[in-house]
């Protein structure tokens, strides 16, 4: 295995921890126990790491997906019969994927800054809750794509 198969593979692996914390952190923001807060932020914190994880070592692995030599991903796909899986698949991909550390900026902001009302806001953590669910959304469709396009043209 050559660094950008390992790069590519460890990327998609980051993904899997984002999904991860999703699950204890939107439980408890729907349906708050009392150890809840801190399970919130536990879930949120590690969405949030991973996201931006995923954001850097995506933007690393795209040097060489789009490295300006004929054996690139990139170059494959746009001289092949079917250069809208870059053209169109990878560019979105690309493009919605900066999307989710944002919003979890956002939702990190919320449950740190105002943690202690947490407990007894529920429009605050059904907020937060939205957030987490549109991320979410976010990654899988990025997530599907980046396996569809490394199918066609692999790292
Ligand atoms: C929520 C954000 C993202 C998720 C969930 C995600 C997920 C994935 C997955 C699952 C793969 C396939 C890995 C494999 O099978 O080995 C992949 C590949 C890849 N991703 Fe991402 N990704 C995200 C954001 C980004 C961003 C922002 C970029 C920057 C341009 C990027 C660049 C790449 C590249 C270059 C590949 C390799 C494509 C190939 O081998 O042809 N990713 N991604």
């Amino acid at each position: 295995m050559n660094f950008p198969e390992l790069l590519s593979s460890v990327h998609g692996t980051i993904a899997t921890f984002l999904l991860m914390g999703f699950t204890g952190a939107f439980a408890e923001l729907v349906e708050i126990t009392h150890a809840g807060v801190k399970r919130i932020q536990w879930g949120v914190g590690v969405m949030t790491t991973a996201a931006i994880l995923l954001v850097s070592s995506g933007l690393w692995a795209y040097i060489f997906y789009r490295a300006p030599i004929p054996e690139s991903p990139r170059s494959i796909l746009k001289a092949g019969p079917t250069p809208w899986v870059h053209e169109v698949l990878f560019e979105l991909k690309e493009h919605i994927g900066t999307y989710v550390p944002a919003v979890m900026l956002v939702a990190f902001y919320l449950v740190f800054v105002h943690g202690s009302e947490l407990q007894q806001n529920r429009p605050l953590r059904m907020l937060a809750a939205g957030l987490l669910l549109l991320a979410l959304v976010w990654t899988f469709m990025t997530f599907g794509l980046g396996v569809y396009v490394t199918k066609q043209a692999a790292l």
